[in-house]
């Protein structure tokens, strides 16, 4: 049987940590591909990550061929591409701050998707996170099922871990679901949150509901103060569940910056002209095979608004900057 074949653009933190989590898992063989270092051209990071990883083979058990590499032959067949290329931001900085160098990179870096795996589905995980997914898909020209990006499976996975800390329970019985873009205005949804099928009122009060909701929006903040630079652990991890839901075909629920023009309420009013954004999408070997819509609340869905206008507004800059992405 052929094995999948999981190629990650950008082998940085989160990159080398996405094929990590790819080979302890063993969901294919992987490859890491970067650019060269001007300053030290004797050196070839994804080589040296992708071999120091194929060590831990014998000790992990697992067969996965990891391949290092600067040319994009080699992502040639792939079945899934994650694009992690680009700056992650520092303290002090919001996603926001990255759009003007991170576009021209995963624009650049889409083009060469394109050329060398035309048939792969792509997951972008480069921020500003939705307006990424945008530009990879106007530059790809990739039906919508086969591009989304990463950001949902991450913010949730935070907003259980605090509710899961808060009550001293297992992470395992949370249950829980987030909507919107990957900025501070995301929507966690305390709602439709239960702790082994309890619903999460009963057992919390709201403000300690409130505090969870909004650790989780400025969860990534919390860590690149403490770091000096964005996360990568779950990030990696979250894109992972991605790839492992879509490469088995699991048609898991993860919500997903998903091509949108009409579900909750994005409208758009023109075909073609939607936008990517958090929402929950069913995820199995055609990508993003279908997006599970449900009525908000008058209070959800304002915050949903908010949250879509801020997308829309990314665009809009990302389109200023090249206009031929319009
Ligand atoms: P990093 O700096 O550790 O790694 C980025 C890598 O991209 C570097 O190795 C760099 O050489 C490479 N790169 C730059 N330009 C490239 C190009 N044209 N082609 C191929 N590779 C290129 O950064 P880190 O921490 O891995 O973050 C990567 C991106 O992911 C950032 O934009 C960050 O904001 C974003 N991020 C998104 C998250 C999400 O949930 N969507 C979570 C965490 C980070
Ligand atoms: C995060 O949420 C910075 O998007 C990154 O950790």
């Amino acid at each position: 049987m052929r094995r999948a074949k999981i190629s990650i653009v950008g082998a940085g933190n989160v990159g080398a940590t996405c094929a990590h989590w790819a080979a302890a898992k063993e969901l294919g063989d992987i490859v890491l591909l970067d650019i060269p270092n001007r300053d030290k051209p004797e050196q070839h990071m994804p080589k040296g990550k992708a071999l120091d990883l194929a060590c831990c083979a014998p000790i992990e058990r697992f067969d996965s061929k990891i391949l290092g590499t600067f040319d994009y032959k080699d992502i040639a067949d792939s079945d899934v591409v994650v694009i992690t290329a680009g700056l992650p931001r520092k303290p002090g900085m919001s996603r926001d701050d990255l759009l003007a160098v991170n576009v021209p990179i995963v624009k650049s870096v889409s083009e060469k998707v394109r050329e060398f795996a035309p048939n792969s589905i792509v997951i972008v995980v480069a921020n500003p996170l939705d307006a990424m997914v945008y530009t990879a898909w106007k530059t790809t020209g990739f039906p919508t099922n086969r591009i989304m990006g990463q950001a949902g499976a991450l913010d949730v996975a935070r907003f259980r871990e605090f509710i899961a800390m808060e009550l001293g329970v297992s992470v395992e019985d949370i249950s829980a679901l987030l909507l919107g873009g990957h900025g501070d205005d995301m929507v966690p949804l305390p709602r439709l949150t239960s702790v082994s099928g309890i619903p999460l009122s009963d057992l919390m009060p709201a403000d300690k509901i409130n505090a969870c909701v909004d650790r989780a929006k400025v969860g990534g903040g919390e860590i690149v103060k403490l770091m000096g630079t964005s996360a990568y652990y779950a990030p990696a991890s979250g894109t992972i569940q991605m790839v492992e839901a879509i490469i088995k075909d699991k048609k898991r629920i993860i919500p997903s910056a998903a091509y949108c023009e009409d579900e909750f309420g994005v409208a758009t009013g023109k075909k073609g002209k939607g936008c990517f954004v958090g929402v929950p999408a069913i995820l199995g070997t055609g990508g993003v095979e279908r997006i599970v819509t449900f009525k908000l609340t008058p209070d959800e869905q304002k915050l949903m608004d908010e949250s879509v206008s801020h997308v829309k507004d990314l665009v809009a800059a990302v389109v200023k900057l090249f206009p031929e992405l319009a």
